[in-house]
């Protein structure tokens, strides 16, 4: 079935297969797919390619992480009945596009995209980076146009990657004639999550992270030993919550009981302890039917029966899509 056939519109969203998801993957994006699953018709990018834009020199680790961050998502509570989880490099039409896309993106566009910038700086990539690194919102206008995707739920971090999509599906419509929809970004309520060391971002490398799989235990532990308000020393001082992790976190998954726990920490009459094992419950709340999820689609051959499938339905509409293409670009030489 597509979107025609079905008149629902189209999410292509998805993940660099580069380790475990965590909870910042869980309010940045995996959350809205979940929620947007049954409405619109949905596919999910293994993007493999774009793991090889950084880590070209580890090939190795993707036959791993291309099926854990595949578990992840179906842990989340994506329906692999209903949503096409795919491999990127697998769709031979996104490399296709890429091509097609990068003769008229200017290099500079793409040297002054700001998650670009952001991203040279933290792989130190400034002074030398590689084409496929500079061009890497090219082929993540591909991932997304393939399919004339209308919308891309995504992480704060990557809305400037989307806007690169937009203006491709834009020009290329200017240059050629109609065929793809401007595909809109959509961001979630809450675009970021602190790390667990209270810097800006939870994120693998910095290792701050609670992942999707963790136990009880390891959640709790991480949770007790997370930075809060240096103020609160004993158990009655009053307390900042706006500098504090654990606040964000009742923020991002606990909106009822915030300003409860806001007016306790100003006032000293709840403690950190109490504050933390509270979040463990919310947190265990979420994670406990992952841990269900993750159980029921961990069984030998199950992964990898998804992602053929997901990979051929992937595989179809890129079909479709570049018979537009090759019409409208004069390309389609023997029909
Ligand atoms: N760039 C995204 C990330 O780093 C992953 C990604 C690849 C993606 N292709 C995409 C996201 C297309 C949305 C749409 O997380
Ligand atoms: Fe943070 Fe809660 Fe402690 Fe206040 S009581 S400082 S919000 S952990």
């Amino acid at each position: 079935m597509n979107a025609e056939t079905t008149g629902r519109k189209r999410i292509l969203t998805g993940d660099r297969p580069t380790g475990p998801l965590h909870l910042g993957h869980y309010v940045g994006s995996l959350q809205n797919r979940v929620a947007l699953q049954k409405e619109y018709e949905t596919f999910i990018i293994v993007a493999d390619v774009q793991t090889l834009s950084t880590n070209f020199d580890h090939p190795e680790h993707l036959p791993v992480d291309v099926r854990q961050v595949t578990l992840d998502n179906l842990s989340a509570g994506l329906d692999p009945d209903i949503v096409n989880i795919f491999i990127q490099s697998m769709v031979p039409q996104i490399a296709e596009l890429t091509v097609f896309f990068s003769m008229f993106i200017t290099v500079n566009r793409l040297r002054h995209n700001p998650t670009i910038k952001t991203e040279a700086g933290q792989y130190g990539f400034e002074e030398n980076m590689t084409y496929g690194f500079l061009g890497y919102p090219v082929s993540q206008a591909a991932d997304i146009l393939f399919c004339r995707a209308d919308l891309v739920p995504v992480g704060e971090d990557q809305l400037p990657v989307v806007e690169v999509s937009r203006f491709t599906a834009r020009r290329f419509n200017e240059l050629y004639g109609k065929v793809f929809p401007e595909p809109e970004g959509l961001k979630s309520e809450t675009a970021r999550l602190v790390g667990l060391d209270g810097q800006a971002k939870m994120s693998k490398s910095l290792g701050n992270c609670i992942y999707l799989h963790d136990s009880t235990e390891e959640v709790r532990k991480k949770l007790m030993s997370a930075v809060t308000d240096p103020a609160r020393i004993h158990k009655d001082d009053p307390g900042h919550p706006q500098i504090c992790t654990i606040f964000s976190y009742h923020r991002a998954f606990n909106r009822g009981e915030l300003p409860d726990i806001e007016e306790r920490c100003r006032k000293g009459t709840i403690g950190c302890v109490a504050c933390k094992t509270r979040m463990l419950q919310v947190i265990e709340n979420i994670l406990e039917p992952v841990r269900e999820r993750r159980i029921q689609f961990d069984k030998p051959g199950r992964v990898d029966e998804i992602l053929k499938k997901g990979t051929e339905a992937a595989c179809f509409e890129g079909s479709r899509t570049m018979q537009l293409v090759r019409e409208a670009m004069h390309t389609d030489y023997f029909d």
